[in-house]
């Protein structure tokens, strides 16, 4: 199992402050917003990663992540020089995918949930084509809404529908098989020039091979692609994280599964002063 993580586009709603910096290295709280997706893609076992940036912002994501190996992971980097559409990951993460399944996250997408892990580990289990993940929402009519059966066979999935078919708003994150890139080919373009991921999406439902997974009651998630919305995300990561222990942590992930020693561990957060490594460290028990 491969994993993408989508973090071009030009975040124009964040505008002035994607200027001199992208989108997903903002900060959600006391870290890049990126930890939260790569931490989702661990979460999942998932260690084999592509990180799409845009051409000017790939030095700044490898200046953080470098190529994986302090989390016992592997990192590789790829450039979208024009936001061509989320499908467009297929194409270029083609050789990258080389016929394996593949899980795609959106770079500005954060997931808090008790039971996302499992959630994850069985979609991967169990994906025979596609999987869409959905979460219930008041509003369905502001996203896509994903229609399903009682075996989670997907109906339809509808952009911001005037009459929503259901509650379940579609989220940015998909598993696809090792057909991905093939269909991803055949894509045209949409009206808006892009490669639309529910254009993908339906080649997998003529087929019958698309299912929806939602996620838990419980779960929690921001499309951090707004001001509001980046705003929403840190007090909730800062509010949950007060009450308890840290959440989405890379560092912390990667030695909870093994991936990293408490050597390694130590080695990364010794020497550093800031509040977010002091807490990983006492979590942890390192001294
Ligand atoms: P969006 O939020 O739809 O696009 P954006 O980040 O360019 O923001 P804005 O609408 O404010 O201009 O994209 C969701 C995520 O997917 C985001 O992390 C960027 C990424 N993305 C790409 O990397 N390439 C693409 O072609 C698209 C459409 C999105």
């Amino acid at each position: 199992m491969k994993g993408i993580i989508l973090a071009g586009g030009l975040g124009t709603r964040l505008y002035p402050a994607t200027v001199p910096v992208p989108k997903c290295l903002l900060p959600i709280y006391d870290r890049p917003m990126i930890f939260f997706p790569l931490s989702t893609l661990l979460q999942a076992n998932v260690r084999d990663i592509l990180i799409i940036t845009t051409r000017r912002d790939r030095e700044a994501f490898m200046r953080l992540l470098g190529d994986g190996s302090d989390l016992g992971i592997r990192i590789s980097y790829a450039v979208q020089d024009v936001p061509r559409g989320i499908a467009d990951a297929f194409l270029i993460g083609e050789e990258f995918i080389g016929g394996d399944d593949v899980i795609l996250i959106l770079g500005d997408n954060i997931f808090h949930s008790r039971t996302i892990e499992s959630s994850l580990k069985e979609s991967i289990a169990d994906n025979e084509g596609a999987t869409v993940f959905g979460i219930d929402v008041p509003d369905p009519e502001r996203f896509g809404v994903i229609d399903f059966d009682e075996n989670f066979n997907v109906i339809s999935i509808e952009e911001k529908p005037a009459v929503p078919k259901s509650n379940t708003a579609a989220v940015g994150l998909y598993i696809y098989d090792g057909n991905v890139s093939e269909h991803a080919k055949t894509l045209k373009p949409s009206p808006r020039g892009e490669l639309e991921i529910t254009d993908l999406n339906n080649i997998y439902l003529r087929d019958g091979k698309l299912k929806a997974r939602q996620l838990d009651g419980d779960s929690v998630w921001f499309d951090a692609g707004t001001h509001e919305s980046l705003l929403s995300a840190s007090v909730f990561v800062y509010n949950i994280e007060q009450a308890g222990g840290k959440i989405s942590c890379p560092e912390k992930i990667a030695l909870e599964k093994g991936y990293i020693t408490p050597d390694k561990l130590k080695e990364i957060v010794c020497d550093k002063k800031s509040s977010y490594y002091v807490r990983i460290r006492c979590e942890c028990g390192i001294r």
